[in-house]
């Protein structure tokens, strides 16, 4: 244990720690030898201090190396995965998987379950009859050999010691760390045993990251994490001011998905589902426009074959709520802001969310936008339309909705949703 106390000591008076110091203290860690509450002052003490390049570079490898790392060699295509920092009606890897693998690149995707405002992708697919996250490795390899396309969830052994840290994390007011997330984000990534990683992080009122200096670090410090693994990484940082898409819940997500797929969809989802694809075939060393793999129906192909080989019915009915309420536009003018967070909590009340990991979601709650950001609307028409299973969660829903739109005269010149490129 004094180990551990010289550890902590050396960050909170802003020493550098050696490697040795950091593998040693996460492997003790992981196995029970450090207590949660010393590892909950090293934390404290990172948030305060944070950690050079080359504590980085070692805590994250540390991560890595307490699981095992995925050997994708034999999938037989250019493998790339694609990581999203969280925003709200973020449906983007619903699209570009199958995309991305209509066009030779293949994409294994270990994905979480959400929490708070932000949906997990997983929940997301959930609500396709059937649809099952939890693969074999056997199984998750099969069919990224066969499809070209999965999106399973983490088994255990992917970065375990990010589990235990992330749940401490949680609960002692330490998330909020560039280093920390960084390589929580990447030794999930470099486990994972891709080729390459498209990152995007989101950045505005819906996002982890409110500003674009914070994101630019966050972006930087993931892009360096991957260099010094071997795995080519780059980061696009992408508006979440309002929700992306019209559609925030989880049927209601995949639904819009599958309109982008099928060659439609609202404006604003098509163009980042295409500049993150865009990206994702360059690093795939397979550059192309994906443009029309989503008009000719390729990758509508590959969502049904990778929806059918989890169990899942590509042709069912999606669930869908027994209550619906609309919220209509006060006047007439241009929707010139649609507040992210909001609508983001809207939803999650009206049941689309989680507030504690044993919770369970509702597959047909949520939040229907009459229109984007930008459009003209007429008094009267509908601007929010809210799905739920009861009153009292479309009471909540609506309760969070207040002042999150301003509707003007004027219309205002919209904000560019990709923002920059890093690395
Ligand atoms: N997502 C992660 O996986 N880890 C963090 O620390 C924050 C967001």
């Amino acid at each position: 244990m004094s180990g551990a106390i010289e550890v902590i000591a050396t960050k909170r008076d802003g020493g550098e720690l050696s490697d040795d110091q950091v593998r040693w203290v996460l492997e003790a860690y992981v196995r029970g030898e450090v207590a949660p509450e010393q590892m909950s002052a090293l934390l404290m003490a990172i948030v305060w201090r944070g950690l050079s390049p080359a504590e980085l570079s070692a805590w994250t490898s540390a991560m890595v190396a307490s699981g095992t790392r995925m050997d994708l060699s034999g999938t037989g295509r250019p493998v790339v995965d694609k990581h999203s920092s969280g925003g709200v009606g973020d449906k983007v890897s619903l699209v570009v998987a199958p995309l991305v693998a209509a066009l030779g690149v293949a994409v294994p995707k270990l994905s979480g379950r959400g929490l708070g405002h932000t949906g997990g992708t997983l929940d997301k697919l959930e609500s396709i009859p059937g649809w099952r996250a939890d693969l074999s490795t056997a199984q998750f390899l099969g069919q990224l050999r066969s499809v070209g396309a999965v999106i399973a969830s983490a088994g255990a052994d992917l970065a375990p010691a990010d589990k235990q840290l992330y749940a401490l994390r949680d609960v002692t007011a330490t998330v909020p760390s560039i280093p920390l997330i960084a390589s929580s984000i990447m030794s999930k990534k470099i486990a994972g045993g891709a080729d390459a990683v498209l990152l995007d992080v989101k950045v505005g009122a819906g996002a982890f990251m409110p500003d674009l200096d914070s994101a630019r670090l966050l972006a930087q410090t993931m892009v360096g994490l991957g260099r010094d693994a071997g795995v080519r990484t780059v980061c696009l940082l992408t508006s979440m001011e309002a929700p992306l898409g019209r559609a925030i819940g989880n049927a209601l997500e995949v639904a819009e998905a599958v309109e982008v797929l099928s060659g439609g969809g609202p404006a604003d989802l098509r163009e980042v589902c295409l500049a993150v694809a865009t990206e994702m075939l360059a690093l795939g060393g397979l550059p192309q426009d994906p443009g029309p793999a989503l008009a000719d129906g390729r990758a509508l192909e590959v969502w049904r074959r990778m929806v059918d080989a989890q169990g899942g019915d590509p042709g069912a009915a999606l669930p869908s709520a027994p209550l619906v309420e609309v919220v209509e536009a006060p006047r007439s003018g241009h929707l010139v802001r649609l507040d992210a967070l909001a609508v983001g909590t809207a939803a999650w009340r009206l049941g689309a969310g989680r507030a504690r990991k044993e919770d369970s979601v509702d597959p047909a709650a949520g939040v229907v936008l009459g229109a984007s950001l930008g459009e003209r609307v007429e008094a009267g028409q509908p601007l929010l339309t809210l799905h739920a299973s009861s009153r009292e969660r479309i009471a909540d829903g609506r309760a969070a909705l207040d002042g999150s739109y301003d509707i003007s005269d004027e219309p205002q010149p919209l904000a560019p949703l990709v923002l920059e490129k890093v690395g």
